[in-house]
């Protein structure tokens, strides 16, 4: 039986963590900051839940993700490239904390790389 990347990453705390803090991270990054301006507690807290759902849901756990998909999610916000290296180096360093593995590390890479040109404004 294959184990699902949800388990193998420590199923819903560890992501529910990880996203945390990779959230609260990219909110103190110098260049990240800026999209976060302004926005209320309550949008900040139903949006890391959202986040957690989409990574539940996206790493094999049982979760209905109920946001928008990221290309819309994302729209008209002008991620660009630099912005995208930011925040995967923000990934990078929380993955590095929390001691993600190798090869579960890939996965999330590989499942990033698949997100990035409905993130990144074109
Ligand atoms: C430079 C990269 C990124 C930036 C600056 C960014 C920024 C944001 C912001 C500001 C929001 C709130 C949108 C709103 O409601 O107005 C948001 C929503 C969201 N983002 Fe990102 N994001 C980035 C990358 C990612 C990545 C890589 C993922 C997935 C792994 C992701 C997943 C989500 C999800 C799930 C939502 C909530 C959508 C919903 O509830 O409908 N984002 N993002």
């Amino acid at each position: 039986m294959t184990v699902s990347l949800y388990d193998r990453l420590g199923g819903y705390d560890a992501l529910a963590m990880f996203a945390a803090q990779v959230v609260e991270k990219a909110q103190r990054h110098d260049e990240l900051a800026r999209f976060w301006v302004n926005r209320n507690e309550d949008s900040n807290a139903r949006d890391l839940q959202s986040l957690i759902d989409f990574l539940v849901n996206a790493s094999g756990g049982q979760m209905y993700y109920r946001g928008r998909d990221m290309a819309l999610a994302h729209k008209g916000m002008g991620i660009t490239a630099a912005d995208w290296e930011s925040f995967v180096g923000v990934i990078v360093n929380v993955a590095g904390e929390t001691g993600v593995g190798e090869t579960e590390g890939k996965e999330v890479m590989s499942f990033l790389d698949s997100l990035k040109d409905d993130i990144v404004a074109a």
